[in-house]
């Protein structure tokens, strides 16, 4: 079912630490998704928006910056094995959409999972480095022991719809 992006008021991204998501994406060559625990939504320059955080590391990274699209995959309980592997390897050395156990889609630019309960599509309209200097709690240090700082994307939502209900 499609959702009406601006009557989104459930913060979907609550207990993301905790349930993972799936963060997927195409430059038209490649196609990969990657877990990701942390994001948020809100609003932004009087739009629609969430962020994700990636570090420059990921596979997904390269995409990243090769597309301006970015699709989020929220699912329900009994698929922590796949987000696992999915959170543990990485598109660089495996082709994870095939090996995942999970049914990938592509509409578009839009990648998403068949068994997916919530989708949300987004289009990239800012990304931000965090740099150690903006590190003002220094405490967050801690999750820089590599300083690999994160890039921050903030996507515009231009595409929510629910499925498997
Ligand atoms: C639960 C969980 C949450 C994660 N959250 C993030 C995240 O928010 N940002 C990030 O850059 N990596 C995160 N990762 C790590 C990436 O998912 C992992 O490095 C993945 O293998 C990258 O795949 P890629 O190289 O194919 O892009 C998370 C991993 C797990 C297991």
């Amino acid at each position: 079912m499609e959702l009406d992006i601006h009557a989104l008021h459930d913060n979907i991204f609550e207990g993301l630490n905790r349930r993972w998501a799936l963060l997927s994406a195409t430059d038209g060559k490649r196609k990969n998704s990657m877990t990701i625990g942390w994001g948020g939504m809100g609003v932004m320059w009087e739009r629609d928006v969430f962020f994700v955080m990636v570090r420059p590391c990921r596979y997904t990274y390269d995409i990243l910056e090769n597309t301006d699209t970015v699709t989020l995959s929220f699912f329900g309980d009994g698929y922590r094995k796949e987000l696992t592997y999915l959170g543990r390897t990485s598109g660089r050395d495996e082709d994870k959409l095939a090996l995942c156990g999970l049914t990938p889609v592509q509409e578009g630019k839009d990648v998403y999972f068949e068994e997916a309960k919530l989708v949300l599509s987004g289009k990239i309209i800012a990304k931000m480095d965090l740099n150690s200097s903006d590190l003002v709690d220094e405490t967050l240090e801690k999750h820089y022991p590599k300083r690999d700082y994160h890039r921050i994307y903030v996507c515009e939502s231009t595409r929510a719809f629910t499925q498997n209900d």
